[in-house]
């Protein structure tokens, strides 16, 4: 084609596409004008109202822009988010129904650039087929037969590896030290690396770049977080293809029980290679984020209740006495006694939301409380939003773990209650999540008394994170036997 002809056709194209794009909002306005859509603000073209949801607020709260929204609109408003007509619940009953819905009604929808830095195989950007498989790995490898016989030691294993490294009356991160007790406990157990190796805090250390580039803008420029963090995406990728290669050398079976996540899929799963890699890199990020922020966040909370901490001390005290002289280690029915810390920890969630919401896209054109809810539409179903509610929670801004004792107002506060979502995409390690803090809160209480080195506060970015990373000094109470 001579480059004349070219030239005529971009001239052409570019009035063309301009005018289907107007065509296309004036067909998607006039639809929703017909229709009762949920009541919004007026927000700015294109980018809507993306900066201001977006805007970091304390991890307690759930932000003034929601605040205002809520208090103008209601708990269902329409808003323009992430580039698209969204649809915001902050009411308890719709976001179970849009969570219990998922791949009828409703379905797992993540900004583009989840799936570019965490891989297009990964399991939280999967639906369908796929989905169901990888999950079905997830949920066999934490397993209840698996925390009982190998996850629980593995996990204490690793809280007193951490717990011994700490100096007494010496400021340090704790937020610091929960990423490094997660990290090394899911390195370990989806690849058999070894916490002291120099190999595992090298993945460690790439793993921070990479974690960065997950929470930033999607920039794909030399220089920027998520550029950074594609580079070290290919580098972890790197090791755990290494580790994959040596796995399928090995001639040796391992002990049953004792099998890694990567030997499982390998030998149980179908996927292919390129899945496998995804499906234990987003693994690994789904199992370390949220569990050493709540692990941060319960360390913050205890520290201004020292009514919680005196209670827990007893409880674990208890726990302590009653183990036979020299039985080594916790066991399942130590975990079952451990009821108030069960409370810390849902209080901890409820209060610290390490999850606030997570993203839908609505399948079909449906109804709800009156509203014309429309297919293809984005929809946030917001958990932090009903966990600080006042007509859900009394005082909901207090941190009160006695809230969850039996009775019928810990009912009403369970029905409520999503820090792990719900639905056929529930967190696949809410156990091993509440194991793993149970654990470090029995040794942490036994062994130590802890105060804020400097006044520290977590934050939602909407990621949450503390912005001096919660430093703390600790002193020993007495000579645990750990
Ligand atoms: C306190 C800690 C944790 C919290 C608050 C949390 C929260 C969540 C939430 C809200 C989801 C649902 C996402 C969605 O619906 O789009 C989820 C999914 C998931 N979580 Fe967790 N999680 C925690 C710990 C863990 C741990 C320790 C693991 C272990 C590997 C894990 C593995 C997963 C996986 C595999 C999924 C995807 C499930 C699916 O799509 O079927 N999580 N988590």
């Amino acid at each position: 084609m001579s480059g004349f002809i070219k030239e005529e056709l971009h001239l052409l194209l570019l009035p063309a596409l301009v005018a289907l794009f107007f065509y296309v909002n004036l067909v998607r306005w006039k639809r929703t004008k017909r229709l009762n859509l949920p009541p919004a603000g007026s927000g700015w073209p294109f980018i809507g109202d993306t900066f201001a949801y977006l805007k970091p607020h304390l991890a307690t709260s759930t932000g003034l822009f929601m605040e205002q929204h809520i208090s103008r609109y209601g708990k269902i408003y329409r808003s323009n988010l992430f580039g698209e007509p969204t649809i915001v619940s902050a009411d308890a009953s719709f976001n179970r129904f849009i969570l219990q819905n998922e791949g009828k009604l409703f379905q797992c929808s993540y900004p583009k650039s989840i799936g570019g830095i965490l891989g297009k195989w990964s399991m939280l950007v999967q639906v369908g087929e796929m989905h169901r498989e990888m999950r079905m790995i997830a949920l066999n490898f934490m397993s209840n037969v698996r925390l009982r016989s190998h996850l629980l030691p593995e996990v204490e294993r690793h809280t007193l590896l951490v717990l011994r490294s700490w100096r007494e009356n010496s400021p340090f991160s704790a937020q610091e030290e929960a990423k490094k007790f997660t990290f090394n406990l899911m390195a370990k157990n989806i690849m058999s690396m070894d916490p002291c190796e120099p190999e595992t805090e090298k993945l460690r250390l790439e793993y921070i770049t990479f974690m960065k580039g997950v929470v930033s803008a999607p920039l794909n420029f030399p220089g920027t977080p998520y550029w950074k963090a594609l580079r070290s995406r290919s580098n972890i990728l790197r090791v755990i293809e290494q580790k994959m290669e040596e796995r399928i050398q090995e001639k040796s079976e391992r002990q049953e029980g004792a099998e890694d996540l990567l030997g499982w899929s390998l030998k149980e799963s179908n996927l292919s290679k390129e899945q496998i890699l995804d499906l234990l890199l987003s693994l690994l990020f789904a199992g370390h984020e949220t569990s050493s922020m709540a692990l941060a966040l319960v360390i913050f909370f205890l520290e201004s209740c020292p009514k919680a901490v005196q209670q827990l001390r007893e409880e674990h005290g208890e726990i302590d006495r009653k183990k036979q002289r020299g039985q080594p280690g916790l066991n399942w029915e130590d975990y079952k006694q451990m009821e108030f810390t069960q409370r810390v920890i849902n209080e901890t969630l409820r209060l610290g939301n390490v999850v606030r919401f997570v993203h839908r896209k609505v399948l079909q054109d449906l109804q709800y409380k009156g509203y014309d809810i429309p297919c293809g539409w984005k929809i946030l179903p917001v958990f932090a939003a009903v966990h600080l509610d006042s007509s859900v929670y009394d005082h909901p801004h207090q941190f009160n773990p006695w809230r969850w004792q039996n009775n019928s107002s810990a009912t009403a506060a369970t029905n409520n209650f999503m820090p792990y979502g719900g639905g056929p995409r529930l967190c696949a390690g809410s156990e091993l999540a509440k194991l793993e803090m149970a654990v470090f809160l029995h040794h942490l209480v036994l062994r130590y008394r802890w105060e804020l080195a400097e006044p520290d506060q977590a934050f939602a970015f909407p990621f949450v994170e503390f912005r001096k990373g919660l430093p703390i000094k600790v002193y020993c109470i007495h000579d645990s036997p750990m």
